[in-house]
């Protein structure tokens, strides 16, 4: 199977399981890049089944709405029962490295809210270790240097996204080379330094189910 074919069957696997749970006041959280997109078109199939979904970026509230979902503000809705998103990478135990499309900080708030956190990937995101893809750190402008420096400090290499904006309005360093054995821990010492506005570790907030695309099929984590 190729990626696109493992990306679309976890995106269905992800469909199947939430559609059962949903009901007409159902508000679903929806997440970003490739595999979010399968999902978000395979959404468009049961758009009589819930209320409408909440957006962790501009792009995925486009697409939601281009398929005449309707998109909520997050503080105008009082429950999100699911929140279904891919990632770069995935351990074991669920924990995730995101924002490779540079989402993280709105996708780290609606996982946040959400009860159930739904990761679809395929199985080339599954890794042993988290840190082979470059980590992501969201940071206001002002901040790029003194971010930069203090993330040496702590013996990652960050590489500023040249031409690139959050939705926030605030620049992405990737981290190269950063031991993250200890993913909790790298989360918060990457949040405390002043200027950093999120880091793209779900380490503290990790998925609660992983359906993982294989070529034998996907797999349910736990
Ligand atoms: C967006 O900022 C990311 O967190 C994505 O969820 C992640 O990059 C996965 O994207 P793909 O599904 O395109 O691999």
């Amino acid at each position: 199977m190729t990626q696109d074919e493992l990306k679309k069957a976890v995106a269905r696997a992800a469909l199947d399981y939430i559609a059962p749970r949903l009901d007409s006041d159902s508000v679903i959280g929806v997440g970003t890049g490739s595999t979010a997109n399968f999902f978000i078109d395979l959404l468009a199939d049961i758009r009589n089944e819930f209320d409408g979904a909440v957006a962790s970026s501009d792009a995925t509230a486009e697409r939601l709405k281009g398929h005449g979902i309707p998109v909520y503000d997050l503080n105008s809705v009082s429950e999100l029962e699911f929140y279904v998103d891919g990632a770069d990478e995935t351990n074991e135990h669920l924990e995730l490295i995101k924002g490779g499309g540079g989402a993280l900080t709105r996708e780290k708030i609606v996982a946040a809210v959400a009860k159930t956190f739904i990761c679809i990937a395929d199985e080339s995101k599954l890794v042993g270790t988290l840190g082979t893809f470059p980590l992501p750190v969201e940071v206001i402008p002002m901040a790029r240097s003194h971010v930069g420096r203090e993330i040496v400090r702590l013996g990652g290499d960050p590489v500023y996204r040249e031409g690139f904006t959050t939705d926030n309005g605030n620049i992405i360093l990737d981290i190269h080379n950063m031991d993250i054995s200890r993913p909790i821990q790298v989360e918060e010492k990457l949040n405390q330094i002043v200027g950093v506005v999120t880091n793209g570790l779900f380490a503290r907030r990790p998925a609660d189910l992983l359906l993982l695309g294989t070529s034998s099929g996907v797999k349910s984590i736990p």
